[in-house]
C-alpha cells in the first residue's frame, strides 16, 4: 500500500492472536502497522510483533530492492511494536535506532542490556531528522500510551505518525487499509481507546493540542486503518473521549444476576425507558458480555445504571471488576443510578456508591431500587419511579 509517493505501508496482519495485550478479544484480528519513508535516506517507522519478523523484514527488503534502511524510528516500545526490533538491527547493520531516551532505557530492559549504544540517536520534543526532502519532527506523547512514546510528523507529505493514538482493533485485510465512510471505525476504536489509553485523557489532550498546530492530511497509527479523509471528525471524537465528555445521550444498564431476579428488573427498566423514548438503551450482562465493550459503552453514554447482587457482604465479582475498570480510567461526568439485590443483608448499593465516590461530577438519581431476593410491589414501584426520573432527564 502506498500512503504517499514516498511513504509505503510495510505492516502485518495478525489473525492468530487470542487476546490483544493479553486482555482484549479481537474478532477481526489485529494489525501492527509499520511504514517506510523513502528519500535520500530511508526510515522505517516502528517494528512489529515478534511473530511477524520475517514477513516484515521481507516487505522492507522488497521495497528497498536490496538497499539497507538508514533509520528505524521507535515511537513506542510495547512489544507489539518493538518485538522485531532486535532482528531488524541484526539484519540491517548500518541502520541507526531513533527513539526517546526513555525508549532506549526500556530497550535495555527488554533486550538484556542491549540498546544499540553505538547506533543510537536520542530525540526529544521538537528535534528533527532530515531525510532529504522529508524532515521529520518529533512530538513527545508521554502516556499515550507508555511514557517513552513519541509521535512523528512529516511536514512534506503532511502525515502524522501517531503511535498508538487513533488506533483501532482489526486486521487491515478484514477492516480495510484506509477509513471508509460506511465503516463504523468509532466502535472498535472507542473500545481500543477506553481500554488502552482511557486512563490518560489529560495526556491525550496535551498531544491533541500540539497536533492542532500541524497541517495534517493523513494520520498513520500503529494499529488500524490509515485516516486520510474527514480528519476533523477523528480529531474531534478523540477530543471528546479524552475530555471524558459523553458522546451520546442514552442509558447503559450494566448488571449481574445470579438467579435471574436482578436481570428481570433490568429488563423491565430497559422496556420502560424504551417506551418512554430514551434515545438509546443498552443492556450489558457483565458476566457474559465483553467487559471492554461494557466499559466503552459506559464512557460513551451519559447515564449508567449499575445493577447487582450483594455477594460476600460486597458486590458480585463482575460488577466489582466493571466499576474498578471505570474508576481507574477516571470515570466522570455521568448520571448514575443503582439497583441492588440482597436476600438477607443487602449491601450492594452502598458498596457500589462507595467504589464510585472518588469520581468527579457524578449525579446520582434520587430513586434507587432495592430488591430483596425477588421483585415485589415495593421494588416494582421503585423501578417505575427510577424509569420516570431517567426518562424525564431526556425530555
Ligand atoms: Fe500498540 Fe501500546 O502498543
Amino acid at each position: 500500500m502506498e500512503i504517499t509517493k514516498d511513504i509505503k505501508y510495510v505492516g502485518v496482519n495478525d489473525h492468530d492472536i487470542d487476546l490483544f495485550e493479553g486482555h482484549y478479544i479481537v474478532p477481526e484480528g489485529m494489525a501492527y502497522n509499520s511504514y517506510l519513508i523513502c528519500d535520500d535516506k530511508t526510515a522505517v517507522m516502528d517494528s512489529v510483533d515478534e511473530h511477524f519478523t520475517d514477513e516484515w523484514i521481507g516487505k522492507i527488503k522488497q521495497e528497498l530492492g536490496g538497499n539497507d534502511p538508514d533509520y528505524i524510528i521507535i515511537q513506542h516500545m510495547e512489544p507489539d511494536h518493538s518485538g522485531s526490533l532486535k532482528a531488524f538491527m541484526n539484519e540491517f547493520k548500518g541502520a541507526t535506532a531513533v527513539a526517546s531516551q526513555k525508549a532506549f532505557t526500556m530497550m535495555a530492559n527488554f533486550f538484556e542490556g542491549d540498546c544499540f549504544e553505538d547506533r543510537q540517536l536520542v530525540v526529544k520534543e521538537g528535534d528533527t531528522l532530515d531525510l532529504g526532502s522529508h524532515t521529520l519532527s518529533f512530538i513527545a506523547a508521554p502516556m499515550v500510551h507508555w511514557p517513552e512514546v513519541i509521535m512523528t510528523y512529516d511536514a512534506k507529505d503532511k502525515v502524522l505518525f501517531s503511535a498508538d493514538a487513533f488506533g483501532r482493533f482489526g486486521a487491515l485485510d478484514m477492516i480495510g487499509e484506509t477509513v471508509k465512510e460506511d465503516d463504523d471505525w468509532a466502535c472498535e476504536a472507542r473500545r481500543y481507546y477506553f481500554g488502552i489509553v482511557g486512563k490518560y485523557g489529560a495526556q491525550a489532550q496535551a498531544v491533541l493540542k500540539k497536533a492542532a498546530d500541524l497541517d495534517i492530511e493523513q494520520i498513520c497509527s500503529l494499529h488500524g486503518p490509515i485516516i486520510n479523509e474527514d480528519l476533523g471528525y477523528y480529531l474531534g471524537i478523540y477530543d471528546t473521549w479524552s475530555k471524558y465528555e459523553s458522546e451520546s445521550e442514552g442509558v447503559v444498564i450494566a448488571y449481574t444476576s445470579v438467579y435471574g431476579h436482578t436481570k428481570k428488573a433490568v429488563e423491565m427498566l430497559a422496556e420502560k425507558l424504551e417506551k418512554a423514548g430514551v434515545p438509546r438503551v443498552e443492556v450489558t450482562d457483565l458476566a457474559r458480555d465483553d467487559m471492554a465493550e461494557a466499559v466503552e459503552d459506559a464512557f460513551r453514554h451519559d447515564t449508567v445504571v449499575f445493577a447487582t447482587t450483594t455477594f460476600n457482604n460486597d458486590v458480585f465479582p463482575f460488577m466489582k471488576e466493571f466499576i474498578h475498570s471505570l474508576t481507574e480510567r477516571n470515570f466522570q461526568n455521568k448520571r448514575v443510578a443503582f439497583i441492588e439485590n440482597g436476600s438477607w443483608a443487602p449491601q450492594a448499593g452502598k458498596v457500589m456508591k462507595g467504589m464510585l465516590e472518588g469520581c468527579k461530577n457524578l449525579t446520582c438519581c434520587e430513586n434507587e431500587v432495592h430488591i430483596v431476593s425477588a421483585l415485589n410491589d415495593a421494588s416494582r414501584a421503585e423501578l417505575d419511579a427510577l424509569a420516570a426520573e431517567l426518562a424525564a432527564a431526556y425530555k
